[in-house]
């Protein structure tokens, strides 16, 4: 029986190998952790994170070809193929701090493998790690081996979260970079037969080390760049009255472009956009390209353009002042259908609001107080742009509270802010919140999950991102 082992049960390592598991009954898979209480939730019936369809997953194959466990050395020396999916966060201290990914829990894992082997390994890069990562893995592990012989290969995860399980069933493609020497190729195609047990061969594409481990980095850059580009466009539609969907699908009906991910929002989130950009900026940088790190930068000046935006109209909207008012927040996560809250554009949103003294009421059916109390304490590191420059206020954090109820939340409001696009805010009773909420109401839809002509009849002064404005947001200050 083929043995894998995956390093990190997190976001990716835990569906993913899942999904392996579930899909190849005759290859054991064990997720290990250095964390205690992450690996107990998986082994419990409240797994850690949030993602639709996992529990299932998960409840058919943990015991009989899944395990998760912290004896991490243990199931190392044992496995065949070793998943590396460890967190690889942006350097926050040092040379390239802001910009650079941190590999030390990367480096790490590698010395443990290298420790502990006692037989010939592949070690897969999971983790999406900056172009030439292999190559140093490769030296670690080299001169650390006591003879042991290790194929390094690339296979970045493009599931994202939310629909990890759809994503990982049926994958656009699954990519594996490796070298180009027979040793290399034979641990591609063991790879490879790995996942041909369920996805389709075309749909496995191989490539050298370096192009595997620049597409993942390449792809994330593209999608969030689609982002930033709808939403450059929505703050002139504002201006000119255009409609921000009605020209996404316009120019999304063009088949050289496409219609998806092209929904303005209040600013993308997430692990890894804002994280693997900066990477590429660094990596643009330290290759002496700084027009290419510059043309890629801008991707997140926009989005944090587009949260402050978002700020300035609410603030402006009320008379130019949110000191001491009410405002509900419904939705915290960065996106739907998941608890995760990384780079949420909630939590700039938040502190914005609350810099001009509002008083936050916070509706999130995935995430805790805690988590919120978190995120909004964390004090962040300056990326070079200016908008995660406020740490919050002693006084600041009693101006929070989080509930368990959007009706709760929204009580004696005098604004409403939409930030993250969950369906359940698509059917509440407008009627029943617009008669508990202070006069005039307002609703800033920062997801365009509601209808705006309804909500206007109900007597809500709306606004939805890159919609032709309400006639009481047109003589309100212009906002930059
Ligand atoms: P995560 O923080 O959820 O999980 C990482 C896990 O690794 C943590 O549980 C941590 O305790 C563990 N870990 C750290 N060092 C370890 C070690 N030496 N041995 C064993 N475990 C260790 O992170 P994630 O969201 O799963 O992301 C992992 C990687 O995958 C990152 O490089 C990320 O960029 C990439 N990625 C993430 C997504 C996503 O949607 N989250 C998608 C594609 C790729
Ligand atoms: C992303 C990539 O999509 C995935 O392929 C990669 O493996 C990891 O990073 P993820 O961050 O989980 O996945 O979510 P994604 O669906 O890409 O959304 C990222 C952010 O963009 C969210 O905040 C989302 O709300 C926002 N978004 C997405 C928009 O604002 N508009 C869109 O049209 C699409």
């Amino acid at each position: 029986m083929v043995k894998i082992c995956c390093l990190g049960a997190g976001y990716v390592g835990g569906p993913t190998m899942a999904v392996i598991a579930l899909k190849c009954p005759a290859i054991e898979v064990c997720v290990v952790d250095i964390s205690v209480p992450r690996i107990a939730a998986w082994n419990s019936d409240q797994l850690p994170i949030y993602e639709p369809g996992l529990d299932e997953v998960v409840k058919q194959c943990r015991g009989r070809n899944l395990f998760f466990s912290n004896d991490i050395e243990k199931h190392v020396a044992e496995a065949d193929i070793i998943f590396v999916s460890v967190n690889t966060p942006t350097k926050t201290r040092g040379l390239g701090a802001g910009k650079a990914a941190d590999l030390t829990y990367w480096e790490s894992a590698a010395r443990m493998i290298a420790d502990v082997a006692k037989s010939d390994k592949i070690v897969v890069e999971k983790s999406t790690v900056p172009v030439k990562t292999a190559e140093a893995i490769e030296k670690i592990l080299a001169h650390n081996s006591k003879g042991i012989k290790f194929q390094i290969l690339s296979n970045p995860e493009f599931l994202a979260e939310g629909t990890a399980i759809e994503d990982l069933f049926k994958p656009d493609r699954v990519l594996i970079g490796g070298r180009e020497t027979p040793e290399g190729q034979k641990a591609v195609k063991a790879l490879k037969d790995v996942y041909a047990n369920w996805v389709p061969e075309d749909r496995i594409l191989t490539t050298n080390l370096w192009s595997a481990e620049l597409s993942k980095l390449a792809a994330n850059a593209f999608l969030a760049q689609r982002i930033s580009s709808v939403n450059a466009i929505s703050a002139l539609c504002e201006a000119t009255g255009a409609n921000v969907a009605e020209v996404a699908y316009a120019v999304g009906k063009d088949s050289r472009i496409g219609p998806k991910f092209l929904n303005a929002s209040v600013g993308f989130g997430g692990s890894c956009f804002q994280k693997d950009i900066l990477n590429l900026v660094y990596i643009c940088e330290c290759n002496g390209l700084p027009e290419v790190a510059n043309y890629w930068k801008q991707v997140i000046k926009i989005n944090d353009y587009q949260k402050s935006r978002f700020v300035n109209r609410v603030v402006s909207s009320m008379f130019n002042t949110v000191s001491g008012k009410k405002i509900a927040v419904l939705g915290f996560a960065f996106k739907k259908d998941t608890g995760d809250t990384r780079e949420t554009a909630a939590i700039d949103v938040c502190k914005g609001l609350l810099g001009d003294k509002a008083k936050i009421s916070i509706y999130d059916p995935q995430v805790t107080e805690e988590q919120i109390q978190r995120d909004l304490a964390m004090n962040k590191f300056d990326w070079d742009h200016p908008i995660h420059l406020q740490p919050m206020s002693p006084t600041a954090v009693k101006q929070v509270s989080v509930t368990w109820d959007a009706y709760e939340a929204t009580k004696g409001a005098h604004g409403i802010c939409i930030l993250t696009e969950w369906d359940e805010f698509k059917t509440l009773d407008y009627k029943k919140i617009y008669d508990s909420m202070q006069k005039p109401a307002f609703l800033f839809d920062g997801r365009n999950v509601i209808d705006a002509e309804k909500m206007r009849e109900i007597g809500f002064i709306v606004y939805s991102i890159g919609k032709p404005l309400d006639p009481w947001l047109k003589d309100m200050p212009a906002v930059a």
